[in-house]
């Protein structure tokens, strides 16, 4: 049986990266497998969170899943800490994760920076948290962009060595699935950055919930080159910005890379820019505007994490009891 799990991180602004990187993926994941989409709200509070940001973030990234199209019905939607499983499994799996591995993790050394020592030993295990969401579900597919790829080979890692030591085949390894057009939407403002809600500039990244004006401002004000639009995709290769803005063109519009680059071939950036900002506002504009009524009504919203914590937790303590029980550790 497949189950696809993956999740996004409540803090601050969802961006057009989030969107296209990830969750429009999902909702067309949802119709062939089984989905379990969570708000990792444990992972978010690896980096300071203020509580009253924290708690709307939550609520936002609900809402977003929701006016994307997540179907609650057939997906379970949840917030992490409201499934306390994945907590307790973190510190199973930590006792079986070398200190070595941990170390290679990129994202770490990035967000630790210099002061290693202040780093939080949250942060350090971030990553063995992951490999809990994923593995209390026995979960068989995970959807990462590019940055989270690393963390899900420590999970398939770790799935394995608990594995051997016990003899047993009871962790599916997890597969990443990396999907194609602009699963990294880079910034407007330098192609060879990721689009992210880190950045300093607001121009960078278009925001779920901008406005039509500034839409069309961000998109106007976006970095180019003074080329014409390349007839051919290898022509791109050195053009980050043209690249990054076709590949937005070509997600949304769910079309080729290829066909796009065909159609647009020979226009000047300006021309291409109206009517990329057109299409970035037909998509978007409607899930703003049902993500804004969804945070209307907040106890719907809340109503929809709770139905969704009590399936995970139903799926996520019975393999915990397994795992228990495969451990050695008394079963009361
Ligand atoms: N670390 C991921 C990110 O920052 C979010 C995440 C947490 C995740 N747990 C997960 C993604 C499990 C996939 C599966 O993007």
């Amino acid at each position: 049986m497949n189950r696809i799990f993956s999740g996004v991180q409540p803090t601050g602004n969802l961006h057009l990266g989030n969107y296209l990187g990830a969750i429009k993926n999902w909702v067309s994941l949802q119709k062939d497998f089984e989905c379990i989409f969570c708000i990792v709200d444990l992972h978010a509070i690896t980096i300071k969170q203020d509580p009253k940001e924290l708690e709307s973030n939550t609520l936002e990234v609900t809402a977003a899943y929701l006016a994307s199209g997540i179907d609650s019905k057939k997906t379970i939607i949840f917030n992490q800490s409201s499934v306390s499983s994945h907590s307790e499994l973190t510190w199973l799996l930590s006792c079986f994760t070398p200190l070595g591995w941990l170390n290679r993790m990129t994202q770490f050394k990035e967000k630790a920076g210099k002061k290693k020592d202040n780093a939080v030993l949250g942060l350090y295990s971030y990553p063995v948290l992951m490999a809990s969401d994923i593995l209390a579900y026995k979960a068989t597919h995970v959807p990462v962009g590019e940055d989270q790829k690393q963390h899900l080979e420590l999970s398939r890692d770790i799935a394995g060595a608990f594995n051997k030591a016990y003899n047993v085949e009871f962790f599916p390894l997890p597969e990443p699935q990396i999907f194609g057009q602009a699963t990294r939407v880079m910034s407007l403002r330098n192609g060879l950055n990721k689009m992210s809600k880190s950045d300093e500039s607001d121009y960078s990244r278009i925001n779920i919930t901008d406005t039509k004006d500034l839409i069309n401002l961000k998109i106007q004000k976006a970095k180019t080159d003074p080329h014409p639009l390349p007839s051919k995709k290898d022509e791109l290769t050195n053009r980050p910005e043209a690249a990054n803005l076709l590949g937005i063109y070509s997600a949304l519009n769910n079309k080729k890379l290829e066909d796009v680059i065909a159609e647009m071939a020979g226009k000047d950036f300006s021309s291409f820019k109206k009517i990329l900002g057109d299409l970035v506002i037909s998509k978007i504009e409607p899930i703003s505007k049902k993500m804004n009524d969804y945070l209307k009504n907040k106890d719907y919203l809340k109503k929809i994490l709770k139905e969704g914590s009590e399936k995970a937790n139903k799926i996520s303590n019975e393999n915990l009891l397994e795992i228990k029980k495969i451990i050695g550790l008394l079963i009361i």
